[in-house]
């Protein structure tokens, strides 16, 4: 393990950026800010860098990683765009979209990074931070959500310090995120298909589209060993304490996520209680969703128990990712 580096943590700045720049150039690990969650960057053609990568998340390497592009240039040279996939790029890049696409023959990214697949997951973030140590860097960085593998997701540059100082070489400090959940993953395959629902609600892109977005079969169903979304495992997102989805009640010892103005019985007894969003404004809540678990997690409750959350818009991905945290990491 690399444990044991001193991991240095810089507001963003332009020497930030610099500093990143440099130690992503020289096979460091760098974690910064993307608009939808932070993530942890590698030099994406740099085999040796993507093996520490994997190791200081603790993540299996047959789950393969998003590679972050500048801009449509630049991703045309990793993967092949069909028509509706530069349709999609278009309308949303800069953007919470990953698009996975076919690579290109003579594709960059390295094998390791793509976990030996055809295809290669590719993102251009919309976060200024992000965007200028791309423009730095000048080549893709894969970077996976820079927590522990099974952690949920860092939506500030202390939950990425909890899970990876003295893992990773540097943290840069963009402040606390915009979206709060990871992006939207869409398979460009003959049909697009939704791979991951997150922070590109399915609707706008269904609606550039002209048509609806196709659901990925059971992996049973297609009578392959081979997931179509590696990382989507139940289990992906589990904080410690169990979860218990759709509360009317609170029952004794359990903290509470809360949604919207209503009370719920019991709530005075409980534990501890975060709102996601008082108003009922879903987009405020996928902001507050990642920080507000780990919140509730680190208060040794006997369960999180979480009120119903509407499913449109970001509340498909934040019902996507309650859901795999309450299925529990074993
Ligand atoms: O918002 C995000 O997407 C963040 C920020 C940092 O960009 N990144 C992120 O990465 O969430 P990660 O590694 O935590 O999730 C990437 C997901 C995984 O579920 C992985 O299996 C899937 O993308 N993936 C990557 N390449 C793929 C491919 N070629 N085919 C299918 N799924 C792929
Ligand atoms: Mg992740």
């Amino acid at each position: 393990m690399n444990v044991g580096l001193t991991t240095q943590i810089l507001p963003a700045s332009e020497a930030a950026v610099r500093a990143a720049a440099r130690v992503l150039a020289q096979g460091g690990l760098v974690a910064f800010p993307t608009e939808t969650v932070y993530g942890l960057g590698a030099d994406a053609t740099n085999p040796a860098a993507i093996a520490r990568l994997y190791q200081a998340k603790g993540r299996p390497a047959f789950n393969p990683l998003i590679a972050h592009v500048g801009d449509l240039g630049a991703g045309m040279k990793i993967a092949r765009f069909d028509e509706t996939a530069i349709r999609l790029a278009e309308a949303f890049w800069p953007g919470p979209l990953t698009l996975v696409l076919p690579r290109t023959t003579d594709c960059a990214v390295a094998d390791l990074a793509t976990a030996g697949l055809e295809t290669v997951a590719i993102r251009v973030p919309a976060h200024a931070v992000a965007r200028k140590i791309l423009r730095a860097f000048g080549g893709p960085v894969v970077a996976p959500s820079a927590n522990l593998s099974g952690h949920v997701s860092p939506t500030s540059a202390a939950h990425v310090q909890s899970d990876l100082a003295g893992r990773i070489d540097l943290i840069v400090d963009g402040g606390p995120v915009e979206v709060g959940v990871e992006s939207t993953i869409v398979g460009c395959f003959d049909q697009p298909m939704l791979l991951r629902p997150g922070g590109l609600p399915r609707g706008e892109i269904e609606r550039v589209l002209g048509h609806p977005l196709l659901q990925p079969p059971e992996d049973a169903e297609r009578g392959t060993a081979q997931p179509l979304a590696p990382g989507m495992l139940a289990s992906h997102y589990a904080p410690r304490t169990p979860i218990r989805l759709d509360a009317d009640r609170v029952e004794a010892g359990e903290a509470l996520l809360a949604f919207g103005p209503d009370a719920l019985p019991g709530a005075e007894l409980a534990a501890a209680v975060m709102n996601l969003s008082a108003r009922g404004d879903i987009n405020e809540a996928a902001a507050n969703l990642f920080g507000y678990l780990r919140a509730l997690d680190a208060r040794a409750a006997r369960a999180i128990a979480v009120m119903p959350v509407p499913h449109h818009g970001l509340g498909e991905a934040i019902n996507d990712r309650l859901r795999r945290a309450a299925v529990g990491r074993e």
